[in-house]
């Protein structure tokens, strides 16, 4: 069995009360630009017009699913960007075990924006994991100006996505660690094969966007490795404070982790609430019996277990 807790509210107050030391590992996709998650970005999003977030170019007659543009932030939004992902980090890293990872999701024009305080409030950076899928993003030529300068681009199509690895520093020897809070490492894909920090992804599919139609949808062919990885002994409780469509919980519950989702926005949370079971369902082999059992538990959260 299974178990994960989903909690609606603010995930900056959830870790301030959470016990310190609690939780194993930690694997989230913040809202980055910080900007494109307000109530009012989000009305722009669902009436369909305006705003940070925007339906990129169609090449192949495709529909698209709107984007937020990050170049849009001005100084005074990349400040406060700073200021909350340090709150996040000082959070973070009081919840987290000696030697528990943080995976968290950034983009090439912000990740230093987000990496510096996370080091600032004392985690070590560890790596980064290159999930490398086409995107939109970047390549068009410039504005207004297509023709004129038809051989220029403004900037690089994007062909990769960084995910920044922390880690709160050991008690001791990693082996000491392990032997104690079960972290510090990362688990090895198999006895002759590290976990590796190149990881070839395809977008998220459209099947699982219309179990979870979230804008920022991760796959769960991707988040199953990530999440897999997070816990090296395969025991623990793995943490996503910004759940979104509940990617990350239903590729815990995959591959038979404990978790926490949290998600501040009740349309999203109901989305996730409704869509981990199937999402973990989602490109299994074996067809796992989904029995969700439901505790009762304090208004703000539903504790859920599945069996597997
Ligand atoms: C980038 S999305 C996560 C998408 C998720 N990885 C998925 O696959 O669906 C970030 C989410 O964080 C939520 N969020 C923003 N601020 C939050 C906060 N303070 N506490 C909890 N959730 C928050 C947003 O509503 C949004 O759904």
């Amino acid at each position: 069995m299974t178990r994960y807790s989903l909690y609606l509210g603010d995930c900056l107050s959830w870790m301030e009360k959470r016990e310190a030391q609690s939780i194993t590992s930690i694997v989230t996709d913040p809202p980055y630009g910080l900007k494109e998650y307000t109530a009012a970005e989000k009305e722009k999003l669902r009436n369909g017009h305006g705003g940070v977030w925007r339906i990129p170019p169609s090449f192949d007659g495709c529909k698209r699913q709107p984007l937020p543009r990050f170049t849009v932030l001005t100084d005074a939004e990349r400040q406060r960007l700073r200021s909350f992902f340090s709150q996040f980090a000082q959070r973070a890293i009081r919840v987290l075990v000696p030697g528990g990872h943080l995976f968290i999701a950034t983009n090439p024009l912000l990740s230093h924006l987000v990496y510096l305080p996370l080091m600032e409030a004392g985690f070590e950076k560890r790596g980064e994991v290159i999930r490398l899928v086409k995107t939109l993003r970047g390549g068009d030529r410039p504005k207004n100006a297509h023709s004129e300068f038809a051989h220029v681009t403004v900037m690089p199509r994007s062909g990769w996505e960084p995910w920044g690895v922390f880690r709160k520093p050991c008690e001791g020897r990693v082996q000491d660690n392990l032997r104690k809070w079960k972290s510090g490492g990362l688990r090895r894909i198999s006895s002759d094969k590290p976990f590796e920090d190149v990881i070839r992804s395809a977008p998220t599919r459209a099947a699982e966007r219309a179990i979870a139609p979230h804008p920022s949808l991760k796959p769960q062919a991707f988040m199953r490795q990530l999440v897999r990885a997070s816990l090296p002994l395969g025991v623990g409780t793995v943490l996503d404070p910004f759940m979104g469509g509940g990617s990350t919980i239903a590729a815990a519950l995959a591959v038979g982790y404990e978790s926490i989702g949290i998600e501040s926005d009740p349309v999203f949370y109901r989305m996730a609430e409704r869509a981990i079971p199937k999402l973990a369902e989602f490109g299994s082999e074996d067809k796992p019996s989904v029995t969700a059992s439901v505790r009762r538990a304090p208004r703000d959260e539903r504790i859920f277990s599945l069996q597997f």
